[in-house]
């Protein structure tokens, strides 16, 4: 079975990579490659490697694909604010060709990671079947390009859409603007958590490995049990207030409590259930957010990742690609 992965160069693509190797798929691995090419295994039979926009690429990289995994996107609020029109193109039509592309090409599944953003703001749990509220560019490209694959799906194309909690641990492509990994990078570099504005918000989380567990799954799961359904991916344990959660990650390191305050107020906060995908696909993760704390800790004592490779504050890294005249 073959499965192209956009966005595989990424944070979350370059460890589903080697999953789905190490679990026998065969992959082809399409990526601007905008953070670089070495966070990816070496092509070779299995794996093959394409360089290429998800807006434009030949419709032919899809022949004989299986199924799509369409992680390629601009991957937050504030980069997604960037360049809203930029966004959209790439997050809303970007993915809505490549599903559209799938079906007509005679794929079996596509599986399109979105995110728990398009909560926005609840001051109830929310569930899959709540009312979403995208209060940024990035959550409402995210909400449109889910409807609109949505309507794809039919008895012989399952399209399946995971709204991911806000992933954390290590990557090859690694991420230090995400919560929890920023977090301990802080207190690496300073000896104090930076905690965004007032703390009192709410976030779901989950482990790198845990959301590329999750899509294998939907990926293998029979396709009555998923086809034209929306999954929660993450656990009810895993919803933390911002405050609490840096509380918990310098306990579980082992370091002093110390803080500083940065950002305006965020308005985002959610709270979410993840019963769906625990009862229909027995989803449940392998990792806590203090496993992945203490992962990250590690790996920037034992030097495996550089605090300071520009590449690691995803928006930061755009903006220097977009002042050296590379086209987003
Ligand atoms: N990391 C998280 O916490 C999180 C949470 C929820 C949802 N998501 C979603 O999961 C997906 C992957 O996130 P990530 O953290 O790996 O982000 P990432 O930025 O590390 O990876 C995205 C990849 O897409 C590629 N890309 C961007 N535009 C492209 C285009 N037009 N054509 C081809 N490739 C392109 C980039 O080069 C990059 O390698 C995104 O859709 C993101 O919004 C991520």
């Amino acid at each position: 079975m073959r499965v192209l992965v956009t966005g595989a160069g990424g944070y979350i693509g370059s460890v589903l990579v080697p999953m789905l190797l190490e679990k026998g798929y065969e992959v082809t691995a399409l990526d601007r490659f905008f953070f670089g090419r070495d966070t990816l295994p070496p092509a070779d039979n299995k794996l093959k490697i394409v360089e290429g926009d998800i807006r434009w690429i030949d419709p032919g990289v899809l022949k004989g694909i299986d199924y799509v995994i369409d992680l390629a996107a601009l991957s937050n609020d504030s980069l997604g604010e960037l360049d809203p029109i930029r966004t959209w193109s790439i997050n809303h039509l970007g993915r809505l060709r490549i599903a559209s592309l799938a079906k007509a090409m005679g794929v079996k599944r596509y599986i399109l990671p979105s995110s728990c953003s398009i909560y926005g703001f609840h001051n109830h749990v929310v569930d899959e079947r709540s009312e979403p509220n995208p209060l940024t560019t990035y959550a409402k490209a995210n909400l449109k390009v889910e409807q609109d694959v949505l309507s794809l799906s039919d008895d012989s194309f399952t399209v399946v859409i995971l709204r991911q909690a806000t992933v954390y641990g290590v990557s090859p492509r690694m991420r230090f603007d995400l919560a929890i990994n920023g977090m301990v990078r802080g207190f690496f570099k300073n000896g104090k958590i930076p905690i965004l504005r007032d703390g009192t918000q709410w976030r779901p989380f989950v482990h790198v490995k845990d959301t590329s567990r999750a899509m294998i799954m939907a990926l293998e799961a029979p396709a009555d049990r998923v086809n034209g359904e929306i999954f929660n991916v993450g656990s009810d344990e895993q919803n933390y207030q911002i405050f609490d959660l840096a509380r918990r990650i310098a306990e579980s390191i082992g370091i002093p409590f110390k803080y500083e305050w940065y950002g305006l107020p965020d308005h985002r906060s959610y709270i979410v259930k993840f019963t769906k995908i625990k009862d229909r696909l027995g989803f449940y993760p392998l990792f806590s957010a203090e496993d992945g704390a203490r992962e990250v800790w590690n790996a920037l004592v034992e030097g495996k990742v550089d605090p300071d490779d520009e590449r690691t504050i995803t928006i930061n890294w755009y903006k220097k690609l977009i002042s050296e005249g590379i086209e987003i």
